[in-house]
């Protein structure tokens, strides 16, 4: 009898990990396009003994006075350089749990050594360890905004000047990447005069539903640097696939792709989440890749005689994991983002703040990219609502976003104190203030590629720029 049910237990086990093996792919590859921005320094330095763990009580909602529910947040200090009447200096944490990277080395603290400062670093509600509910319940995700979260920034930095003695009139001085480059612009729309000056690395500005321009410069960035017979493969195997999908040779491709059997070609979802999944796969390669990673991806995309082929077995290479086949139907996908106890996670909050606020659906709505034409923004709207139950139809979400546009000014923020620069293969450059004289764009490189230390190995943009942030700060600082 105990055998049997030890056997039960056993067979109960792997079923459930081999379901979610063939699933983590999604995770994955969703982790690496929403990751902290990869710290200057390594966490595991010795230097990581200066860094503390701290938390702040905040409130649970700052627009209701009669809701005086509160949570705890957390953040990491550093007092390393501090000398009283110094300048604080905040790596704001966007859409990831924070790490000490950011305070133990790279440009920021190199400011922070220049003058004094007391370094600091936020983690954003609702990720990392910074939970105000059980949950995330769709009732509980209600808090999850980005106008709490500067709310929560906002009175971070009033108790520490109040409660750290030696920072009672110290300048402050925020930096972010990517969202929170995004939340370091908009702090100066939303609380002018609190901070001296943002630097703002990566920041996307205007929201919009479908955001088309994300895979046309996946795809430019590709061509650039991994050559047009990577591009052309691309495409090409891209519309073989599509073509193979409506002409009966469903088999075949989920031969090359290693598909569980549950992938339906007929459900048109299903086929979205296929391609949508694996543009995103080339988006991660972009995204957060240098020219020398891109041109090996390319080369491994280029290591067979045949399109398909090759762009399956790097495909493939990606998503199978430990898993028997891969599951990339929509019903997988959907129960990945529905999954409300999975607090370690980041899918569920951020595809609930675009549902909320943003859109940015990277689609294949622009005939100028590779990945084809079968992930229409009809996707995502699908995934708010099931993921979230009905609280976002169409309708809504277009009003979300232009709600959005509406309170933080979209491409005229009208801030006078915001440092911008963008990488040229970034993607979400597209998003952002480009303009020249407002914005500074780094060529060749990627996505939040410029935190680390001044060094020889940047390019001469790279360090100008990073220079020119050294010298507003001083200038911020001084004032
Ligand atoms: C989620 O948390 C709420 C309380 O915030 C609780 O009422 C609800 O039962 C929880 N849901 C699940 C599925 O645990
Ligand atoms: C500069 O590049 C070299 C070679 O890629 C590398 O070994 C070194 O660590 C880099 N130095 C810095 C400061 O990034």
């Amino acid at each position: 009898m105990k055998l049997l049910i030890g056997f039960v237990i056993v067979t109960l086990f792997s079923a459930i990990s081999a379901e979610d093996e063939s699933r983590a792919h999604f995770y994955k590859t969703f982790n690496k396009l929403h990751q902290e921005p990869p710290p200057p320094v390594s966490s595991d330095t010795g230097r990581i003994l200066d860094v503390k763990t701290n938390w702040i009580t905040q409130k649970l909602d700052h627009f209701d006075g009669s809701n005086d529910k509160t949570w705890q947040m957390r953040y990491l200090s550093s007092d390393k350089h501090f000398k009283a009447g110094g300048p604080i200096f905040i790596f704001v944490g966007g859409e990831w749990a924070v790490s000490n990277g950011y305070l133990v080395g790279g440009h920021m603290f190199d400011m922070a050594k220049e003058h004094n400062g007391y370094m600091y670093y936020t983690e954003h509600r609702y990720y990392g360890q910074s939970q105000p509910t059980e949950n995330l319940s769709t009732e509980n995700l209600k808090f999850l905004h980005v106008k709490q979260a500067l709310h929560d920034l906002n009175h971070f930095i009033a108790t520490v000047k109040k409660e750290v003695k030696g920072l009672e009139n110290s300048k402050v001085v925020i930096v972010g990447g990517s969202y929170s480059a995004t939340m370091v612009t908009w702090f100066q729309v939303m609380f002018p005069g609190v901070a001296a000056g943002s630097w703002a690395s990566s920041a996307p500005l205007l929201a919009k539903l479908d955001f088309t321009e994300y895979k046309e410069i996946v795809g430019e960035s590709m061509k650039q640097m991994g050559g047009d017979d990577c591009y052309n493969r691309i495409e090409n195997a891209v519309t073989t696939l599509e073509n193979m999908l409506v002409s009966g040779r469903e088999a075949e491709v989920k031969s090359l792709f290693k598909l569980c059997n549950n992938f339906d070609a007929n459900n048109d979802l299903d086929v979205y989440t296929f391609f949508s999944e694996m543009s995103e796969i080339f988006a991660g390669v972009v995204q957060s890749g240098t020219k020398a990673s891109i041109q090996n991806v390319c080369n491994q995309v280029m290591n067979s005689d045949d399109d398909v082929q090759g762009l399956a077995s790097y495909v493939l290479k990606q998503t199978i994991g430990k898993a028997a086949c891969v599951d990339l139907t929509y019903k997988a996908w959907l129960e990945t983002m529905s999954d409300t106890s999975n607090t370690d996670q980041i899918m569920r909050q951020w595809i609930y703040q675009t549902c909320n606020e943003y859109g940015w659906y990277q689609t294949s709505g622009s005939k100028l990219q590779p990945f084809g034409s079968k992930f229409p923004v009809d996707l995502f709207i699908n995934a708010c609502r099931d993921a979230y139950k009905n609280d976002f139809t169409n309708f809504a979400i277009i009003n979300n976003i232009q709600e959005t546009n509406e309170f933080f000014g979209a491409l005229n923020p009208g801030t006078n104190n915001v440092y911008f620069t963008h990488g040229q293969l970034d993607p979400w450059r597209a998003m952002g203030l480009q303009e020249e004289g407002k914005a500074t764009i780094l060529p060749e490189y990627a996505h939040c590629k410029d935190f680390g230390s001044i060094s020889n190995n940047d390019s001469e943009e790279m360090k100008a720029s990073k220079e020119a942030v050294a010298e507003l700060v001083r200038k911020w600082v001084a004032a």
